[in-house]
């Protein structure tokens, strides 16, 4: 359901965003809602069922919960994982698999009981893996359902690996990942060619049963994506814009990630500013792209009709503002 957006600045947003300083404030904050949800749990008596993500975002989030175990006693007994997705083929002993991964960041510094721990399996014969993600599926509402699934996002717009083209009720399956995507990988395989084509992932349709989903993204690199997801119309060709339909998403994240948002790339649309140089500078250069004319040719209607009256009315005549 689209969110009824309060604030004019937030108008164009179409889901719940967070904004820290910085990913090391934003993972904190992050770690603490999951060691929260673990220990109320606790007290009940019942687990704590966690949707949990690879790659190099939620790393932070992964030190701090292993911190919050070593230093402060945070169990992890009462808590069952099931991560995203696995390279297809995949040995679980590679330096590159999702299980090393996760051992190496997490599970190997905590006290989880290792049967509680659910990761795709990357060495099943073809004709297995219909049946193994069934029982995948399965096996999370067997649990309860997930409480709370972390994500991060691609710069292809997936969560999980469910690459552009992925339909909104999929499960989990086996899917063919994104050119961007093995790209992306390839530092980490010594080459892209040595990246798997393939991967098992829960679906979105999966994902979208969790009863909260933090997506986190960190980095100028994730900014424009993060615009399309936030803002953009919801589109297979952006499988993340497809959260915009949850009432229990969440976007977290750092400055840079957030900087190609609306409220901050060309903010002059949602509220009044202060017209600094460098911003004047930006809008009238904005202004002139978007309407494909030599700045000196901006008149008084072009800053009227999109959203620069403010600056016309405050600094102009236009004519002085365009020379400058
Ligand atoms: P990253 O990957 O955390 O390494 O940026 C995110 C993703 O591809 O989902």
């Amino acid at each position: 359901m689209a969110r009824l957006n309060l604030l004019e600045e937030t108008r164009f947003e179409k889901l719940p965003v967070t904004i820290f300083k910085n990913p090391k404030e934003a993972s904190l904050s992050v770690a603490q809602r999951i060691a929260t949800l673990i220990k109320e749990k606790q007290q009940q008596n019942l687990n704590a069922v966690l949707g949990l993500a690879t790659g190099a975002t939620p790393i932070a989030v992964y030190a701090e919960l292993v911190r919050l175990h070593k230093e402060e006693g945070l169990s992890f007994k009462n808590v069952i994982t099931f991560n995203l997705d696995e390279y297809y083929p995949m040995q679980p002993n590679a330096a590159q698999s999702y299980v090393t991964f996760m051992n190496e960041n997490l599970f190997n510094h905590i006290d989880i009981d290792k049967n509680n721990v659910h990761i795709p399996d990357g060495t099943l014969n073809l004709e297995e893996i219909p049946a193994f993600c069934l029982a995948y599926e399965r096996k999370i509402e067997s649990v309860g359902g997930l409480d709370i699934q972390i994500l991060g996002i691609g710069r292809t717009g997936h969560i999980g690996f469910n690459e552009p083209g992925s339909a909104p009720n999929s499960g989990t399956r086996l899917v063919t990942l994104d050119d961007l995507t093995r790209r992306d990988a390839a530092r980490d395989f010594g080459g892209k060619s040595n990246v798997p084509t393939k991967a098992i992932t829960m679906g979105i349709g999966t994902i979208f049963k969790a009863k909260e989903i933090i997506l986190m993204a960190w980095n100028r690199k994730k900014a424009s994506i993060i615009k399309k997801a936030v803002e953009g119309e919801i589109s297979s060709e952006v499988p993340a814009t497809y959260l915009q339909l949850s009432d229990n998403v969440e976007f977290i994240l750092d400055q840079d990630a957030a900087s190609g948002l609306t409220r901050f790339n060309t903010p002059w649309l949602v509220k009044d500013c202060v017209w600094t140089e460098e911003l004047t500078r930006k809008a009238v250069i904005w202004l002139a792209n978007k309407l494909n004319k030599p700045i000196l040719k901006l008149t008084e209607d072009d800053f009227n009709n999109n959203g620069m009256a403010q600056l016309a009315t405050e600094q102009g005549p236009v004519y002085n503002i365009n020379i400058h």
